[in-house]
């Protein structure tokens, strides 16, 4: 498995296999592995010749208030998992590589529509963050797919929108999001629950199913849905942010029946999102 650090190494390497036509995927990460993100790695070679992970943690994506000093980085052991795989190429750049002017003054990506609303209204700036990050590790990388989770609903939506409207050609795949045999979604946060956090958090995958299947039954209420789901997740201990029912395309008010239900909820010191599409 290569380990490159610069862009030069990276570019160097990459086009020897761009001539030679081989498909190239990228799975962008921020370290700290987890069986979610394997399992993007091996969708990512399913669908290509070569997989590049990269792992880079993200300064321009916290708020205020997140803790970007404090962000796990756990990358012997994620090499170790990623060399398990027979991952071909992991990029690790330093933050001047990505950045080499300044991360407050950087040219910036924003997907205006989905950049301040559910996941944007609570953490302002980090889609912008995020888009601009993807958008350079598209251009560094000019993978021909790229493998995003679809925990991070949101997320994913604000890259399939950057790569459309900016006209990349890269393919974009998603992954289901992984769960532990109780429900609760794969995530590095979930490290911040305690023992009894832990028992009550696959309550909020639980509180989305409920709602799925009252609108499978015929409920068409969905306010009603969404206050009651708040209420119930607020007596289980949660600080909900936003319990939604809306269009899984645009994240707008639904039209039709192509729905996501989103929520995200503080449990103790982890934030957990979750979501399921109907
Ligand atoms: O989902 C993540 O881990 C990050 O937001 C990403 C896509 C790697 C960008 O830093």
């Amino acid at each position: 498995m290569e380990q490159l650090k610069t862009i030069n190494a990276l570019r160097e390497c990459l086009a020897v296999k761009t001539k030679a036509e081989i498909k190239i995927a990228l799975v962008p990460t921020m370290g700290n592995l987890h069986k979610g993100h394997l399992a993007l790695v091996k969708k990512a070679q399913s669908l290509a010749d070569y997989v590049v992970v990269s792992i880079f943690v993200n300064p321009t994506q916290f708020v205020v208030g997140e803790d970007f000093e404090n962000y796990p980085r756990t990358l012997e052991r994620d090499l170790d998992y990623l060399r398990h795989l027979n991952v071909d190429l992991v990029f690790i750049p330093n933050i001047l590589e990505i950045y080499p002017d300044n991360v407050q003054i950087t040219t910036e990506v924003i997907v205006p529509e989905l950049d301040a609303i559910y996941c944007g209204e609570y953490r302002p700036g980090h889609f912008k963050g995020v888009a601009t990050v993807v958008c350079k590790l598209f251009n560094i990388i000019q993978p021909d797919i790229a493998v995003f989770g679809e925990k991070d609903y949101q997320q994913l939506l604000v890259i399939r929108s950057l790569v459309k409207n900016l006209n990349l050609p890269i393919r974009i795949y998603s992954v289901p999001t992984f769960r532990e045999t109780d429900g609760l979604a794969v995530s590095s946060r979930n490290k911040y629950l305690s023992l009894s956090e832990r028992q009550t958090a696959p309550l909020l995958f639980k509180a989305i199913i409920d709602v799925a299947d009252s609108i499978k039954r015929g409920e068409s209420d969905y306010e009603n849905l969404e206050k009651n789901s708040i209420s119930s997740l607020m007596t289980a201990g949660f600080r909900p942010e936003y319990f939604s029912i809306c269009d899984s395309r645009t994240l707008k008010k639904p039209v039709n029946q192509e729905l996501v239900i989103m929520a995200s909820a503080w449990l103790g010191k982890a934030r957990l999102i979750d979501n399921i599409t109907l």
